[in-house]
């Protein structure tokens, strides 16, 4: 959480930030600001609101130079308010932080900053730790505080009477640096980098950057230089922009059928899934016995996908454990258990630990990622990433269903690997696999009714969603959209279970979305949909096209899926539900890309 920008070289260095600033606002949004280097000083510019708040103050107070750092907050340490906002300032140090400090109050009292502090953050007390180590060796001053912090963290820091250089360093925290034709930069992620350059690099953990206007440097804590492993960003960089669509999330929704088709296409081979570009043998897929996927919210929600796919076709077990909840449950994983970690970002925290927990324990690991170079792809074996280009909008559209691209592979590849499907068996599943991205197209181009099935529940306070086994899962994810999008209480339960206490809760024009794509569960779903029917509830029914439906009941609304074979039918029901959120929250006049009190990349546990 958090985004930090820093930029030193021949431009307007308030300018690249503001801009930057704006690129990364996704991953915090509650205060912003940015500080500049100039003449043994720095001007900080500072307060809460947005990033166009920002603007503003900077518009009255004009800083202006060509080094300077930047940071869009989500509060962590201290509430929303100015003097808590980025960056913080000590002595003869500027500096910007993501991560948590944990052990800020030992700080405070060992190097006695009681009453010294502006703010009420653990930021500040990295600033003033460093004030106390330099003597004019920032790399020195850097080695010893890091020392000192227990805790995550990525620092970009200014020292007064060092003149255009940023000095960074991190422990978990991301930072991701480039040179560009016009200086160097260093950021959160690539978003900000890649209006100037696609090569950059991640800077390692307990090393230090030196950004200055001609080029980088890196040293290790003991200060001896190192060569920097560079990195190519390989999705178009054209696609980073809002293209038209009012908000990201319509354009990430929109771009599903594209970015699936470039997941699966380079992993299929003489129409058999194949990672061996990822180097993955068969033995990790044949080994294992059983299988654990670690993840947080919408990835885990992709992982209980997984769970019934692998379950049902190769009858291993599997566990989804929320990431969040990993550590606090004695896990038993073991060198036969195959852990899969599934993240958008690569950097969740919670996933990040209980995936290191598991390697310790001697588990296989592949990890499903979106972001190149993120810490959990490199703490993984073997990772598998998704091909989704970026996904900005802090609701997770098109990583979640190119998630779910890989792991139909991976079920597949797992057939193969355990001799458990015949050839044609195999390439059936791999032709309906590639057919998903027609369907959406299919899907994508009904999106007006689906606007005006949205409207149907724009006033509602709470809305059900029921459904049985893939599609209540499917509905785990549908419900959790329509929250952080629209804030319209929502919940997904197994419809079997309602009669079981969440019924009472079911009253005239109630209204519920059910799903049903699974042949072997249509009785009883809609038995279930009658219940709640009965009891006045006004149901949006999603069905497969070719599905009959008793003459004489009535459905005032009802969406008709395209047809697809029962396993693969989440991602044509996963894209209704995503534009349903979508429209709810356009319609409401919602920040439909910044929902309140999130932000897109969890790096706090
Ligand atoms: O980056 P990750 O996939 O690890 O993020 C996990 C969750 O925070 C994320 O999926 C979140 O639930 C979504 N942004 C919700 O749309």
């Amino acid at each position: 959480m958090c985004g930090i920008i820093g930029y030193t070289g021949k431009g307007r260095a308030e300018k690249i930030m503001l801009d930057a600033l704006e690129l990364l606002e996704y991953r915090g949004y509650d205060s912003a600001g940015i500080a500049l280097l100039k003449g043994g000083s720095a001007q900080i510019v500072k307060g809460t609101g947005r990033v166009r708040d920002l603007r503003k103050l900077c518009a009255d107070q004009k800083p202006e130079g060509t080094c300077g750092i930047g940071h869009t907050r989500w509060a962590t340490h201290g509430g929303v308010c100015d003097a808590n906002a980025h960056p913080h300032r000590f002595g003869h140090i500027t500096l910007i932080h993501n991560g948590i400090i944990e052990n800020y109050r030992e700080l405070t009292e060992k190097y006695g900053l009681e009453g010294r502090l502006k703010s009420e953050t653990d930021s500040e007390v990295a600033a003033a730790v460093l004030e106390h180590f330099y003597t004019g060796d920032p790399y020195s001053a850097i080695r010893r505080t890091v020392l000192k912090l227990k805790g995550t963290f990525a620092l970009a820091i200014m020292f007064d009477d060092q003149p255009d250089k940023i000095f960074a360093v991190r422990n978990v925290s991301p930072i991701v640096a480039a040179v560009t034709p016009g200086g160097a930069i260093l950021s959160s992620d690539v978003a900000a980098i890649v209006p100037y350059t696609a090569v950059y690099f991640v800077l390692p953990e307990f090393h230090v950057a030196c950004l200055k206007p001609d080029g980088i440097e890196m040293y290790d804590l003991s200060g001896d230089r190192e060569e920097i492993e560079w990195l190519k960003v390989d999705w178009d960089v054209t696609r980073s922009g809002k293209g038209g669509y009012p908000f990201y999330m319509e354009k990430e929704i929109m771009e599903q059928p594209q970015v699936i088709e470039e997941t699966i296409r380079p992993r299929i081979k003489d129409n058999m899934p194949d990672f061996s570009s990822e180097g993955i043998p068969d033995k990790v897929f044949s080994a294992c016995q059983r299988i654990c996927v670690i993840a947080c919210g919408t990835a885990m929600h992709a992982g209980l996908v997984g769970k019934s796919l692998i379950q049902a076709m190769i009858g291993i077990h599997v566990d989804v454990v929320m990431a969040s909840e990993f550590m606090y449950n004695d896990p038993v994983v073991d060198k036969d258990t195959l852990v899969i970690a599934i993240s958008q970002s690569g950097e969740t925290i919670d996933t990040l630990e209980a995936l290191k927990f598991a390697r310790k324990c001697g588990s296989p690991s592949i990890s499903i990622v979106n972001v190149k170079g993120a810490s959990i792809a490199r703490e993984s074996e073997y990772v598998i990433y998704t091909n989704a280009g970026p996904e900005i909008a802090v609701a997770s559209t098109k990583a979640y269903t190119t998630q779910l691209a890989v792991l139909y592979l991976v079920t597949a590849r797992m057939a193969v690997a355990r001799g458990l499907w015949g050839s044609e068996k195999i390439r059936n599943f791999i032709k309906e696999l590639l057919r998903v991205p027609e369907v959406m197209k299919k899907i994508l181009d009904t999106k007006d009714e689906i606007h005006r099935l949205a409207g149907t529940i724009l006033n509602a306070r709470d809305v059900f969603m029921i459904g049985r086994g893939l599609d209540y899962s499917i509905l785990l994810e549908g419900s959790l959209k329509l929250k952080e999008v629209s804030y319209i209480h929502s919940e997904a339960y197994a419809s079997g279970e309602l009669k079981h206490g969440t019924i009472a809760l079911i009253t005239e024009d109630t209204p519920v979305i059910a799903v049903v794509t699974q042949e072997k569960l249509k009785s009883k779903e809609l038995s279930n949909i009658r219940e709640v029917q009965s009891r006045g509830a006004r149901v949006l029914l999603l069905i497969k096209e070719n599905e009959t439906l008793d003459e004489g009941e009535k459905w005032s609304c009802i969406y008709r899926l395209p047809q697809m074979e029962d396993p693969f039918m989440v991602m044509p029901a996963s894209i209704v539900l995503q534009l349903i959120a979508y429209y709810v929250s356009l319609d409401k006049g919602l920040d439909v890309d910044k929902p309140r009190n999130l932000a897109k990349v969890v790096t706090v546990e």
